[in-house]
C-alpha cells in the first residue's frame, strides 16, 4: 500500500486556515457569517488556538473553554474539521509578570521584556510546567471532540536563549556529549588555538559576540544543543497528547529552509510535516517560476522528512502578507497555481493564514480570506472559493505520494558549519543557493528529487547529488562508498569532505574520510574567484556536448590532482588552464561524479543529465516555465503540469484524464497560461 491517508475520517485534500474566532467573541454575527463563508469558500478544515493563551486563562487558574466547545461544535456540525493547536507560541502578561524565568534572554544576556511571541525560554522549568498544565487541561477540555483531526504543537518553534538556566543546560549537553572530558572536548574544538583551553564545563559560555565566537566547534555545538533543547520542549508537549489522546496525530509547523533549528531532527518524533509558505510573488527581480521553484525546494524538502506519506501545507496566503518589503498582491491567476503546487510536491493540504483578517493590532492588514470589507464577492475570497472546488475535484490525489529516484543531500550541522567556518567567501558560499540551483536543473528536466540528510537511508535512490557537503558526518562516505559500489550514482561538487562533525579538517586530502579513493582524486587547492573572475570549463568527451563549447566557471575552482579518475572537463584559464574541472570515476558498479568548480547551470546540467543517463532515470522536455510532479497510488499515477507563464503551452502527456478538466487527455495538450494539468494516467 502506497497509499497514507494523513486523516482518515476526512474524505477529501484539507482546505482552510488558521481562524481566530476569539478575537471575535462580542460579535456573534460575525461568528456565525464565518461558518456559511467557509462553507461557500470549500473550507473543510481550520486551525483553531495557536495565540489563545489569554483567552483560555486570562488569569492564572481562572478558564474559559466554552467559547472554543461552541465553536469546535458549530464547525463540526458544518462540515469543518479542527487542527488544535497549543497555545505555547504567545504568553498573557500575567504570566511574564509572575514568571519573569519564561522571558526569553538574548546573546548579550539581556532579558526580553514581556511581548510578542516566541520570545519564551525553552529551558526554563516553570515554563515547561505551565505550558505542561495548560496542555492537560486543553487535551481533557477538547481531546474527544469528533471535529479534531490533529494537534498543532505551539507554532514556529524558533530563536535561541542565553540566560543562566539555557547556559548551565548547554553545559551538561556538553558534558554528556565529551563523556564528561573537557580533555576530549579540547581536542574536538581545537582549544590549544589562541590558548581557549578550558579546564572545566562550567567555564563555557553560549557563543556571543561580546564574548567567545572564534571557535567552530563552540558554535556548532550550541545550535545543535538549541535543536536538542527545542525538540526535548517539543517532545514534552507531545507527550500530553500521546498520553491523552493516542489516537490523534501531533504536528508543528515549519518555516521554510529555517536556518536556527534542524528540521531533519525536530521531524522525526512528528507524525505528520507541515511548513507555512510565504514567497515574495510578484517580486522584480525574478520569474514567477523561479520564485515558485525556490517554494518547490521548501516544499520537498518538508515531503523528504517523511516520504511515506502526504505533508500539509499549513499556511499560505490567498492574496497578500504585510512583513515582506513590499506587499504585493497575488496576481489574478496566481493563487491557483500557486496554491496546487503544494498538491503537486506532495501536499494534502492548501491552508491559509487567515481566515478572516484582524481588526486591530500587528497583523490587520495581511492578507486573509476575507477582508474587512466583509464580502464574499471579492476577487480573493472567488480565488479561494475556486481553490476549494478544484481541490474536490483532485481527491482521488489524497495520500498518494511522489516517489523518487534521485535525492539531494542537505545538512544543517554542514550550514552552519560553512556559513561560520573563515574561509572562502563569505559573500559567495552561499550553500542554500548551490542547493536550490541543482535542484532547479532536476525541475527544468522533469525529474522529481527528494531533499534528504546524509544520514538518512539512501537505498531507494539511484542517484545522489550533494552540493557543497563541506562538513562530511562520520559514516557517510563509507556508505555513498556502498552506494555507488552497488552501482548508484554520485555527483558532488568543491567545497565537500572538509571537516569532521567536529569541524576538524580531514587529513590527507579533500575530499576526506576516504572520498579521495571514492572519486579517484585529491584537491590540492581551491581557488576562491573575486565577483569579476571567470574561467572557462570546456568538456573533453560527454556525450552530447561538443569540445568547443565554453562554460563559465565562478566563485570556486579546485585545482585536483587524479588518481584513477577520468578528466570530463578541463579549465580552460590560469594556472590550472587544462587540469580536470569535471572527473567521473568508476567505482564497483557506479560512478562517482566530482564538479571541482562552480560552473555555470548549463555545464552543471550536462554533468547531472549523464548521471541520469547512467543511473536510468527518465527525463522529461518541459516548456520554460512549467513545473511537473507526479504522485502515485496504489491503483494510479497522477501528473502535475503547472504552468507559471502567462502565455499558453503545449505538454506532452500519456494518455490519461484531466481531473481539473474532466477531459480526456493523451499526447501534446495545450495549457493556458497560469494553468494547471493533473493528468491521472490510465494504469
Ligand atoms: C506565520 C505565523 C502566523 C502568521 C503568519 C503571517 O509565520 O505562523 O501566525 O503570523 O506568519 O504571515
Amino acid at each position: 500500500m502506497k497509499t497514507h491517508k494523513l486523516f482518515p475520517k476526512v474524505d477529501a485534500l484539507l482546505h482552510g486556515g488558521d481562524y481566530n474566532p476569539e478575537q471575535w467573541l462580542d460579535r456573534p454575527d460575525i461568528l456565525e457569517e464565518d461558518v456559511w463563508l467557509m462553507k461557500e469558500a470549500g473550507v473543510n478544515t481550520v486551525t483553531l488556538g495557536v495565540f489563545s493563551w489569554s483567552v483560555y486563562e486570562p488569569r492564572e487558574g481562572e478558564y474559559h473553554f466554552e467559547w472554543l466547545h461552541k465553536i469546535l461544535d458549530t464547525l463540526y456540525e458544518n462540515g469543518i474539521y479542527t487542527v488544535m493547536a497549543t497555545p505555547s507560541g504567545a504568553r498573557p502578561a500575567w504570566l511574564d509578570e509572575t514568571y519573569p524565568e519564561a522571558l526569553r534572554m538574548n546573546l548579550k544576556r539581556v532579558r526580553n521584556l514581556h511581548g510578542v511571541r516566541h520570545n519564551h525560554c525553552i529551558t526554563s522549568p516553570k515554563y515547561r510546567q505551565l505550558v505542561h498544565d495548560m496542555d492537560v487541561r486543553l487535551a481533557k477540555e477538547v481531546g474527544s471532540h469528533p471535529g479534531i483531526i490533529l494537534w498543532h504543537i505551539s507554532n514556529e518553534f524558533g530563536g535561541e536563549c542565553a540566560c543562566p538556566l539555557c547556559e548551565k543546560k548547554f553545559q551538561d549537553w556538553l558534558r554528556n556529549r565529551y563523556d564528561n572530558d573537557i580533555d576530549k572536548l579540547n581536542h574536538a574544538w581545537w582549544t590549544t588555538f589562541w590558548s581557549h583551553r578550558y579546564n572545566d564545563f562550567s567555564q563555557i559560555n553560549a557563543p556571543a559576540a561580546h564574548g567567545e565566537q572564534s571557535i567552530h566547534g563552540l558554535n556548532l555545538d550550541w545550535k545543535r544543543f538549541t535543536t536538542d533543547n527545542t525538540r526535548e520542549f517539543m517532545e514534552a508537549e507531545m507527550a500530553v497528547f500521546r498520553e491523552l489522546t493516542p489516537d490523534i496525530p501531533i504536528t508543528t509547523n515549519f518555516m521554510h529552509m529555517y536556518s536556527a533549528l534542524d528540521y531533519n531532527k525536530l521531524s522525526k518524533p512528528l507524525d505528520v510535516i507541515s511548513w507555512d509558505s510565504y514567497p515574495r510573488y510578484g517580486n522584480p527581480e525574478e520569474s514567477l517560476y523561479d520564485t515558485s521553484m525556490e517554494n518547490a525546494l521548501d516544499h520537498v524538502m518538508m515531503r523528504s522528512f517523511k516520504h511515506d506519506r502526504p505533508f500539509m501545507m499549513m499556511e499560505s496566503v490567498p492574496s497578500l502578507v504585510n512583513w515582506h518589503e513590499y506587499n504585493k498582491a497575488k496576481r489574478p491567476g496566481v493563487h491557483k497555481v500557486t496554491a496546487l503546487q503544494a498538491i503537486a510536491c506532495g501536499s494534502d493540504t492548501v491552508q491559509y493564514f487567515q481566515w478572516r483578517k484582524s481588526r486591530g493590532s500587528f497583523e490587520q492588514f495581511h492578507g486573509a480570506v476575507l477582508d474587512h470589507l466583509g464580502r464574499s464577492d471579492t476577487r480573493v475570497f472567488r480565488d479561494v472559493a475556486e481553490v476549494g472546488r478544484l481541490l474536490k475535484a483532485l481527491k482521488p490525489v489524497q495520500g498518494s505520494i511522489v516517489e523518487s529516484k534521485a535525492a539531494i543531500l542537505f545538512d544543517w550541522d554542514n550550514r552552519w558549519a560553512l556559513e561560520d567556518c573563515a574561509a572562502f567567501s563569505k559573500l559567495t558560499k552561499q550553500y542554500t543557493k548551490t542547493c536550490l540551483d541543482m535542484f532547479k536543473l532536476f525541475q527544468k528536466n522533469g525529474v522529481d528529487v527528494d531533499v534528504i540528510a546524509p544520514t538518512e537511508d539512501f537505498s531507494g535512490y539511484r542517484l545522489l547529488a550533494i552540493p557543497m557537503m563541506y562538513l562530511m558526518k562520520p559514516g557517510v562516505a563509507d556508505r555513498l562508498k556502498a552506494f555507488v559500489s552497488a552501482g548508484g550514482q554520485v555527483v558532488m561538487t568543491y567545497i565537500s569532505g572538509y571537516v569532521d562533525e567536529s569541524t576538524l579538517c580531514y587529513l590527507g586530502g579533500f575530499p576526506g574520510d576516504g572520498l579521495t579513493e571514492l572519486f579517484g582524486l585529491y584537491v590540492e587547492e581551491t581557488d576562491t574567484l573575486y565577483p569579476q573572475d571567470v574561467n572557462g570549463v570546456r568538456f573533453t568527451g560527454l556525450p552530447g556536448v561538443s569540445e568547443d563549447t565554453v562554460f563559465a566557471a565562478r566563485d570556486y575552482c579546485d585545482v585536483i590532482k587524479v588518481q584513477g579518475a577520468d578528466t570530463a572537463a578541463v579549465y580552460t584559464e590560469d594556472f590550472y588552464a587544462g587540469e580536470p574541472a569535471v572527473t567521473v570515476n568508476g567505482y564497483g558498479q557506479g560512478k562517482a561524479w566530482y564538479v571541482g568548480a562552480r560552473v555555470e547551470q548549463a555545464a552543471m546540467e550536462q554533468v547531472l543529465l549523464a548521471a541520469m543517463r547512467e543511473a536510468d532515470i527518465p527525463v522529461k522536455d518541459l516548456p520554460e516555465g512549467v513545473e511537473y510532479h507526479r504522485r502515485s497510488g496504489d491503483d494510479a499515477v497522477f501528473d502535475f503540469y503547472l504552468n507559471y507563464t502567462t502565455e499558453p503551452v503545449t505538454v506532452e502527456t500519456e494518455p490519461g484524464v484531466d481531473l481539473i478538466s474532466g477531459r480526456s487527455v493523451s499526447g501534446q495538450v495545450k495549457l493556458e497560461g497560469l494553468g494547471v494539468m493533473v493528468c491521472q494516467v490510465q494504469p
